[in-house]
């Protein structure tokens, strides 16, 4: 597996036709200011999970060093842009609706470029969808080759036609593409891309390709210069965190990883998603056990509780392994939280199966869960079963479950009242006397903003914690 290096200081050296492509969309930027006496803006929509937000991080940056700038108006817009998502039918669906209110805008402004990305452009159907019924999009490209959008927009501006360009799958990993990031104080840093599991219900692997690990010394040498930069918080990213470096020639674990990281000078903490249940490992607990800035906090998704549909849905572990594996976490690590990813609804669920899941969901005390109900993701093997759920049903079940689940929740929520925990600030509440941050355990926290700013480690007591929200104020130093 080959290695590009695409920083922005290497283009310098990089081949003449790239040179070309960055001078030509800075040349048609500048233009723009001149005819305008505004640079020409942006907007990126995104969908989805944290890869694409990640993703959007990274395009923002290379428009902005183009000569972009950034709206949150869709009217101010000269380009548009829009990373898509397909592991829902209706993350899929909003993703129509838009393209299809974005024609009269077009109509006012034809000079408007609109592009779309992501994990929707992998599939075939729904390009040739686009290409026939959304003749107004300028621009499609996939998950493979973001990493071109200057060539890409270079090509856009200088043709009439929809511009195409989908790569099957990546052989490389690509470094150094800038970033610009949503938050200060919080970063994502991917450490493998793609996924290898085939669960039979998702379309991942089909839209993000085989996995493809970033080098240890890559990641560290980000990571340490986030730190520098003041971020107080890393977040791993990845389909399948914990089969992170086996593709590596010089395999590294993803236990290890974590230790490097850890190691970096400085406070901050350390967290990463999504680790799959199947692979983690006792070498893992353990550094979550052992590294001080590695978060006590796990998403260990479940997805089902029964083995008869894990098994159905390729998941490759049963219902007591994964308890062995809550149990020894809980064990090692006594005041970790736990979230989950649920489906209700996949083919041949039945009452009993909820039963199963709801009886897990009891057993494990989840802090919070995402909840969703099953949706047939064309191309997956789970989408051809004979046995689908009817909608009714579907929905019947899972209010079922979220009742329970809801009630732990809210009962593990209470709990907290007058604990004492470490919160980093990432933000303002809605309610402007507040401040909103994060316990190690990810309970998320409005903090009485007193003399407390964005990035602050706080020490705070909580003294409310009512239904699903929790409130804090900061501890007195004496
Ligand atoms: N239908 C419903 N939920 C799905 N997920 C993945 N594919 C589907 C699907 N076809 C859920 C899983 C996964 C989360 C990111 O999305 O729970 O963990
Ligand atoms: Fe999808 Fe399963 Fe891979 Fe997660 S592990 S991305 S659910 S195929």
């Amino acid at each position: 597996m080959e290695t590009i290096r695409v920083k922005e200081v290497e283009y310098n050296n990089a081949p003449a036709h790239h040179q070309l492509y960055h001078q030509n969309v800075k040349r048609f930027t500048e233009e723009f200011k001149t005819i305008h006496n505004i640079a020409p803006k942006f907007i990126i929509q995104t969908y989805g999970c944290q890869m694409n937000e990640h993703d959007s991080e990274k395009m923002s940056a290379m428009l902005i060093n183009l000569g972009f700038e950034e709206t949150e108006v869709l009217e101010e817009a000269s380009l548009v842009l829009y990373n898509t998502c397909s592991i829902r039918e209706n993350a899929e669906n909003k993703v129509y609706g838009h393209l299809g209110s974005l024609k009269s805008l077009k109509r006012k402004n034809p000079e408007l470029i609109i592009g779309i990305c992501g994990c929707m452009m992998q599939q075939e159907h729904i390009v040739e969808t686009i290409k026939n019924k959304y003749k107004h999009v300028d621009l499609i490209f996939g998950t493979h080759n973001l990493h071109l959008l200057p060539q890409l927009l270079n090509q856009s501006i200088a043709a009439d036609d929809m511009i195409i360009d989908v790569w099957d799958n990546a052989d490389s990993v690509v470094e150094g593409l800038p970033v610009k990031r949503k938050r200060n104080s919080k970063a994502y840093v991917n450490i493998i891309y793609g996924c290898d599991n085939y669960c039979t219900y998702c379309v991942v692997p089909y839209t993000r390709g085989k996995i493809r690990s970033r080098r240890a010394e890559d990641i560290v040498a980000e990571c340490k210069l986030l730190i520098d930069e003041g971020v107080k918080e890393i977040t791993f990213l990845g389909q399948n965190v914990n089969s992170y470096g086996q593709d590596l020639e010089k395999k590294v674990s993803f236990a290890e990883l974590l230790t490097m990281v850890n190691a970096i000078e400085g406070k901050f903490r350390l967290r990463f998603m999504t680790p799959h249940p199947k692979d983690l490992s006792d070498e893992l607990i353990m550094a979550i056990a052992n590294l001080d800035k590695v978060c006590e906090y796990l998403h260990l998704p479940v997805q089902a509780g029964s083995n008869s549909l894990l098994k159905a849905m390729n998941r490759r572990y049963t219902v007591e392994n994964y308890l062995e594996k809550v149990n020894k976490l809980k064990r090692a690590v006594p005041d970790i939280t736990l979230s989950t990813d649920i489906i209700i609804g996949f083919p041949g669920e039945s009452e009993a199966d909820v039963d199963d899941l709801i009886e897990l969901i009891k057993i494990v005390e989840y802090d919070s869960a995402f909840t969703f109900i099953y949706s047939k993701r064309g191309g997956t093997p789970a989408a051809k079963f004979d046995n689908q759920i009817p909608e009714p049903l579907k929905h019947q079940r899972f209010d079922r479950m979220l009742k329970v689940l809801n009630q732990i929740v809210k009962r593990k929520n209470a709990a907290l009242l007058d604990r004492e925990f470490e919160v980093l600030i990432e933000g303002k509440a809605r309610d402007k006397n507040y401040m909103i941050g994060r316990t190690r355990q990810n309970h998320t926290v409005n903090v009485l903003a007193d003399g407390i700013e964005i990035g602050d480690f706080v020490d705070v007591r909580i003294t409310k914690a009512g239904g699903f929200s929790l409130y804090g104020e900061k501890l007195s130093n004496e």
